[in-house]
């Protein structure tokens, strides 16, 4: 890889503590909070279970919500973990020097226990001290809530910040945009917080009219959160403080590291390096070269690890065009996009997914030992995609002659998303055909359709998506209690492999995948449905005990296979009738669940069945 990219040019870019891998940083960071009285608790799968409010888990927190929300953990008040997180909101960013769409999240978690005094001063210690990350305090810069008509100013956190010597210009006030974490327009915890900024010594555009933290320039690179949760938002939209409020933080394992090794972008460090000296071998260009193309190897790399670890998942999804899959499909397609304007024609992604998967060998066993079908599947969807663009040209080539007659020569925004709606063709390449043809797009009519196509299909998604584990509604609670009723019912209908393959719940449903062959009877479909009606009318009490995940077993709880669990796990039992690990949360008596019925029984996958159902409360 040729030195210097075209990032930045400054020399003093970090303070280069060389030796600090991200696999240092994960452990270091675990060994402070564990000192700090802190339990670890493994990361969850990146697919979110019975949570329909967001596709992927965006945060360290959304695996933790119902904790949050006050159910009780097994392993206490405080815990330390790692997550993995996709988001996609900013992917038109990624290949700059700090936007990902996959990115891991080490966090420290106060259950009602420590609030803003301990976790900003442990955050301070963790990054400031020589015997952990040791960054030069006066490399930090910190921002707090500005406040605003109902929720105070957060002097508390300021004084806290100023008291460990983080001087008054250094800390920002700034709006709920920038320092309010929540469920944007929906119940639940919520609260302000406090960004940590490692100041990269890149010289801002706006030079000393530089705002700080506030300003997006690349100067400041935001490393960490301390989201300070005292709110509950109730469906008035008034916040209400919490009687016992939590601490949720978010460090970025990439970002971190790329400060602690004195790099200039993420890309620059062990997580990516390998990934980009695979893409040089499959393209033959060497980095460095070119702006523009070194861009597209970035974004190659980000969008190849992402489908690397959503194919990889325990919970894992195929490219389709629905939900997960489709945003799977979204970074296949433009990984590819990207590797033609590299001068790549045939299949390549699993070059650098190799690349991908030895960089995390010691850390995710779950990519590692299903690598072999992730390249079958990287490279079955680059060839589908391949013949889609062949298609799409031959359909460009057929429609020229009458697109010429057009005196200004532009191609008109309708065309162009016929093109990309019926052939999926995007609109880049549209763009580019008709650049070689001597024509131009009306790229704002592509964007008008597009908009109107979109607006369409939110209207259809905000359906689906209203309410959810995150308003913690009694419904969702209910058909949660339900689930483990059917799961015990099927495997006494269908046979004991009848297993839980995957679990989606909304107020309105319970969506259950399970492991039998072929399709369910009729008979057996009423079968189900009697015998968990029975259990409903037995008002059977739901109870819940902790314990160790090997005593569970012996127990013969049923438990998610493919699921990491803690040592200590949480049991629920519907009287006698169903034993399950699980973490919650659950009615206290079948009573309250009403009628059950099943809706649909379909194929789901080879192998996999899907339940549709619902109670009538
Ligand atoms: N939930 C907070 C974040 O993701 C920590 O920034």
């Amino acid at each position: 890889m040729a030195a210097g990219s075209l990032l930045g040019t400054v020399r003093t870019f970090g303070y280069n503590s060389a030796t600090m891998t991200a696999a240092d940083l994960r452990r270091k960071y675990q060994e402070f909070f564990q000192s700090k009285g802190h339990a670890v608790i493994s990361g969850k799968s990146l697919i979110p279970e019975n949570d329909p409010t967001v596709l992927f888990n965006t945060a360290g927190m959304q695996p933790l919500v119902p904790y949050l929300l006050g159910e009780k953990h097994p392993l206490g008040t405080r815990l330390v973990d790692v997550q993995k997180c996709v988001r996609t909101g900013d992917i038109e960013e990624v290949g700059d020097p700090s936007h990902l769409t996959f990115f891991e999240m080490l966090g420290n978690w106060s259950l009602g226990d420590y609030f803003k005094k301990e976790a900003i001063s442990w955050s301070f210690e963790f990054l400031t001290s020589k015997s952990w990350l040791g960054i030069p305090k006066e490399k930090l810069w910190v921002t707090v809530f500005a406040g605003e008509p109902g929720i105070p100013r957060d002097e508390e956190s300021a004084e806290i910040w100023k008291g460990l010597g983080i001087p008054a210009n250094r800390i920002s006030y700034l709006p709920r945009k920038d320092n309010w974490w929540g469920p944007a327009g929906q119940t639940g915890p919520c609260g302000p917080d406090s960004e940590m900024f490692y100041d990269t010594g890149r010289v801002c555009p706006k030079g000393e009219g530089c705002e700080g933290p506030a300003c997006n320039c690349r100067k400041w690179m935001e490393i960490w959160n301390d989201v300070f949760m005292q709110y509950n938002k109730d469906a008035e939209g008034k916040y209400n403080l919490l009687p016992k409020p939590n601490v949720d933080t978010g460090m970025g394992v990439e970002r971190t590291s790329t400060v602690l090794q004195g790099k200039k972008s993420v890309y620059e460090t062990e997580l990516f390096t390998p990934i980009i000296a695979a893409v040089e071998k499959a393209s033959g260009y060497v980095y460095g070269t070119e702006e523009a193309k070194d861009t597209y190897v970035r974004v190659i790399c980000d969008h190849v690890k992402t489908a690397c670890f959503i194919l990889g998942d325990d919970l894992g999804v195929k490219p389709s065009n629905l939900g997960q899959g489709y945003v799977l499909r979204r970074l296949i397609r433009r990984a590819v996009r990207n590797g033609r304007k590299l001068g790549i024609t045939g299949t390549f992604l699993k070059i650098p997914a190799a690349a991908a998967i030895e960089i995390y060998r010691s850390i995710y066993d779950e990519i590692v030992g299903r690598a072999a079908m992730i390249f079958e599947e990287l490279t079955h969807e680059e060839e589908r995609f391949l013949k889609t663009l062949e298609h799409g040209e031959k359909e460009w080539e057929k429609m020229l002659p009458g697109l010429q007659k057009n005196p200004q020569k532009v191609v008109s925004g309708r065309t162009a998303f016929k093109l990309y709606d019926t052939y999926g063709f995007p609109i880049e390449i549209t763009t580019d055909l008709a650049a070689e043809a001597g024509m131009t797009v009306d790229k704002a009519g592509f964007d008008e359709a597009f908009v109107k196509h979109q607006e369409l299909s939110k209207a259809g998604a905000d359906k689906t998506f209203k309410g959810g584990l995150a308003d913690h509604s009694e419904m969702t609670t209910a058909l949660h209690t339900a689930t483990h009723l059917m799961h015990k019912a099927l495997q006494m209908v269908l046979g004991d492999h009848a297993r839980q393959k995957g679990s989606n719940i909304t107020p309105e449903r319970l969506r259950f995948d399970f492991s039998h062959e072929g399709k369910m009877t009729p008979e057996q479909i009423a079968e189900v449905e009697k015998i968990v009606n029975e259990q409903i009318g037995k008002a059977m009490p739901v109870t819940m005990t902790m314990m160790g995940i090997q005593d569970a077993k012996a127990l013969g709880a049923m438990a998610l296979f493919g699921e990491k669990y803690e040592d200590t796990v949480k049991v629920y039992k519907i009287g006698d009738f169903s034993t399950e690990v699980c973490g919650g949360p659950h009615v206290e008596n079948t009573k309250v669940l009403g009628k059950f019925k099943i809706q649909k029984e379909e194929a789901s996958s080879a192998g996999v069945r899907r339940i549709r159902a619902v109670l009538e409360l």
